[in-house]
């Protein structure tokens, strides 16, 4: 089967005018949360976990009730994806609700996914990409500052991981300076990579006091992913990781005399990849970030329904 609809696998797969336009449509929501009320009544989202989440369980069911829908929560474990094909199993997901929003471990099934709907479906976190998050992030950013978007100073701080690379693609998108201080990584998107370098908007180093010295936001992410941190089998790994990277904690010392905005996509583990008294800093906006996923995600499912949001 072909993708004969859009869905939201990343956003290097969108055009840098339709990420902007979003952006933009995002902040009119920020502005008034409830203007879109009823707009998606009688919609239903399915949202298929393979992974444990809370902001985006949350926020996405939230968002869809905010606009008239419904989400049906489905567990992995519980669901018959387990015993027969993704293609299958999401063929008929399709045809019984209007939006798939699926967290799923590996890319490729999420693709598979993606080929088999006739409905929208949005990457709700797999190993690769984080989109739902950086656009959130972007909205943030852009709310917590007078000046545009574009040309804005962004700092991350921790592995490269399926975060790191969708903000390697949004940040493309809208023109942010992007500063990677990464001494592990995950899985690197070149493509992304590519494009940010070749449009002079990527910076990689391990100069943390360069990194942080002139930027306007100071970002990091867990340095182990949610379904390894507490895996016995992991746990070797687990320690030699958290070793290479303590040095790299944002904390009172690294953020001393920056003006710096701190962010977290969380969920937090105070006293490795954060110290705890920088999550309540005053210059922290986490909380704020974590609740945008929200007005970010109203954005998404009224745009991929193809609502006249104007
Ligand atoms: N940031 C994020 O995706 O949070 P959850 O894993 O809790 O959904």
């Amino acid at each position: 089967m072909t993708r004969t609809m859009r869905s939201l696998m990343d956003w290097k797969d969108w055009n840098p005018d339709e990420v902007k336009e979003l952006l933009n449509f995002a902040q009119i929501i920020e502005k008034d949360r409830f203007r879109y009320q009823g707009f998606l009544q009688n919609r239903t989202l399915v949202m298929l976990f393979q992974k444990t989440s809370t902001r985006t369980r949350v926020s996405f069911e939230a968002g869809i009730t905010e606009l008239g829908g419904h989400a049906i929560f489905l567990d992995w474990e519980k669901t018959n994806f387990k015993l027969s094909r993704i293609s299958f199993e999401t063929h008929y997901l399709s045809k019984n609700s209007d939006l798939i929003m699926a967290r799923m471990k590996k890319n490729e099934d999420l693709e598979e996914m993606l080929s088999s709907s006739t409905v929208p479906v949005i990457n709700g976190c797999c190993d690769k990409y984080h989109p739902c998050q950086a656009l959130a992030d972007m909205l943030t950013m852009a709310s917590s500052q007078e000046k545009p978007i574009e040309g804005t100073k962004l700092t991350y701080i921790g592995v490269h991981n399926n975060v790191v690379n969708s903000l390697m693609s949004v940040c493309g998108a809208l023109g942010v300076q992007l500063t990677l201080v990464c001494p592990e990584a995950q899985f690197i998107d070149e493509s992304s990579r590519d494009q940010l370098l070749t449009n002079g908007l990527l910076t990689e180093t391990l100069d943390l006091g360069a990194a942080v010295k002139d930027a306007d936001y100071v970002y990091t992410d867990t340095w182990v992913d949610m379904e390894f941190f507490n895996d016995p089998d992991y746990q070797q790994q687990k320690e030699e990781r958290l070793k290479l990277m303590m040095p790299y904690q944002i904390n009172k010392k690294l953020m001393e005399g920056s003006k710096a905005k701190i962010m977290h996509d969380m969920p937090i583990h105070p006293g490795y990849e954060i110290s705890e008294e920088m999550v309540y800093d005053e210059r922290s906006i986490i909380f704020n970030q974590a609740a945008n996923r929200l007005i970010a995600q109203k954005a998404i499912m009224i745009t991929l329904l193809g609502m006249n949001h104007q």
